[in-house]
């Protein structure tokens, strides 16, 4: 039996890193709801250990995610985080408290004592706290092993059924020594032995696949993203020839984008790859368009016609397969059904071509697993550290209408914009940069003759989950270069201008 933790999710915001720091110690860990999973499941998955997530509620309404108390006593053990070990407490009869003076938000003194939770942590470090309700009084049964100035049980433990509760974070990266608390409790707790490996997951899926699609026809919708690449490479290894990918070339793409993804995979993995360019389809449905959302539509469409007629020439195939990852599959405290994912270059398209089975190599892991992935199948590290891109493409960084000139203009000036970050090595500073083409027009001068061009918005944001975002602090001499290189180097721009906006207010996306 796969060796795995479970994470029950009671709506906490940090349960998808909970995850992640789980498998960070090789140990694979899976995300269900509290509400998703019965006690008589839970034992039947054979883990090896649980970690009930903290939550926003309060152990005492009516409403509050609760699970049943029996999962104390199956014998799996189990580490409770915030609004998780108050619950722990709670079910196992302690008391939960809430008073005003008692929430701690942010760093905060954390004093522990002797116990295997803790080894290799020094009686005093700092903790991350954020809580209103704390534990008053431990349950039966439960040892106090840790406290804050506020808290007198910031953790507890009952070392006969090894369940473990702490009032802190572990996981996030402010919590001194969380990262040894959670390898403590996955190797001295519940004894894991740490098989989680990308070597292995590359090795087994290849196995797994090979034998599973033997002699089937599959298809692929390839976009050149990090996903559907690794999962092409990955299929590729496991069933050669019998795997055809479709990579629709909207005409949206950056500069000279297409035929790196034809090279690539074309000629460098020797791909049965099929490049379908469309740009005059799209830039003909696309005339005259300026409002974002239709643009949007009539893209994700128009690209579904295209992969279509495309199908239609391939004939029935059996298997489709979909760059479905984990955080596509896992919708935090609403249940786990499989989304199909709503990028627009798969979407929908399990209605438009006949197939009897879908295949997502890569619904179990994590983006940074996916990468690990990529680079251990030799994926090129451009593709593989790619910046995140809409499926509509340049579309939506271009103001009003799109035609072929702009979209060359802007090509040109996204290209120098990019090589400035990477020259100045800047690429792992922002997480996502780029330009916009404004249809703002404004006058310049160039020799001694007035001009009259476009503006240029470049946009570089931080950010780790791209639903919030902060403006990226370049450094001046960046953006200065990247303006002198684009007004000289590209017809039509006569000005730049650096968007410092976070999200929210505005998006990443101009459109
Ligand atoms: P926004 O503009 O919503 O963007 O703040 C957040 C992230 O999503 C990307 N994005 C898209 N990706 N199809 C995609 O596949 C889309 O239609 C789309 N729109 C925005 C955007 O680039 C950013 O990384």
């Amino acid at each position: 039996m796969k060796e795995k933790i479970l994470v029950l999710d009671f709506g906490g915001q940090y349960n998808q890193l909970i995850a992640r720091r789980v498998r960070e110690h090789h140990v694979y860990a899976e995300i269900k709801p509290y509400n998703k999973v019965s006690v008589d499941e839970i034992k039947a998955e054979g883990y090896k250990g649980i970690i009930f997530t903290g939550g926003p509620n309060s152990v005492y309404e009516s409403t509050s995610p609760r699970c049943d108390a029996e999962i104390l006593n199956i014998g799996v053990p189990i580490l409770g985080i915030c609004y998780g070990s108050q619950l722990m407490a709670y079910l196992a009869g302690g008391e939960v408290g809430s008073a005003e003076n008692s929430s701690e938000y942010g760093k905060t003194d954390l004093e522990v004592s002797e116990n295997v939770l803790f080894k290799d942590i020094p009686t005093k470090s700092v903790c991350w706290m954020s809580h209103t309700d704390f534990i008053k009084n431990a349950p039966e049964g439960f040892d106090v092993i840790a406290t804050t100035a506020k808290c007198p049980v910031a953790s507890m433990c009952d070392s006969k059924r090894n369940l473990y509760g702490v009032q802190f974070h572990p996981e996030v990266t402010h919590t001194e020594y969380g990262k040894q608390m959670l390898y403590n409790f996955l190797f001295e707790v519940c004894k894991c032995s740490g098989d989680w490996k990308m070597e292995n997951f590359v090795e087994n899926s290849i196995e797994e696949y090979s034998k599973k699609l033997s002699g089937k026809k599959v298809l692929l919708a390839l976009s050149g993203g990090v996903d559907s690449s690794v999962a092409a490479v990955l299929l590729h290894k496991a069933i050669g020839k019998n795997l055809t990918c479709v990579f629709v070339d909207h005409g949206l793409l950056r500069k000279d984008e297409g035929d790196f993804v034809e090279r690539t995979f074309g000629e460098q993995f020797g791909m049965n790859l099929i490049r379908v360019n469309a740009e005059d389809r799209f830039l003909d449905k696309l005339k005259g368009v300026t409002d974002p959302e239709k643009k949007r539509k009539i893209i994700g469409e128009e690209f579904i016609r295209v992969f279509e007629d495309e199908a239609k020439k391939i004939g029935k195939v059996d298997v489709l397969v979909q760059g479905t990852i984990y955080p596509d599959v896992i919708e935090s405290g609403k249940g786990d059904s499989a989304v199909i994912k709503s990028h627009h270059n798969v979407g929908g398209l399990p209605d438009v071509i006949s197939f009897d089975e879908i295949v997502e190599p890569l619904r179990d892991l994590f983006k940074d697993e996916v990468r690990e992935t990529g680079t251990k199948l030799g994926i090129p590290y451009e593709l593989v550290w790619r910046q995140p891109f809409p499926g509509p493409g340049l579309a939506v960084r271009i103001i009003g209408e799109i035609t072929k000139e702009k979209l060359d203009t802007l090509r040109e000036a996204d290209a120098i914009f990019r090589e400035e970050i990477a020259n100045a090595k800047l690429e792992k500073e922002t997480n996502q940069y780029f330009a916009v083409l404004t249809d703002l027009r404004s006058v310049g001068v160039m020799g001694d003759a007035r001009t009259y061009g476009y503006t240029v918005a470049l946009r570089a944001v931080t950010t780790d989950d791209f639903m919030t975002a902060e403006w990226t602090r370049l450094p001046y001499e960046a953006l200065e270069k990247a303006s002198s290189r684009i007004t000289n180097e590209v017809k039509d721009i006569t000005r730049v201008v650096y968007d410092i906006t976070s999200k929210p207010p505005a998006t990443v996306e101009w459109e």
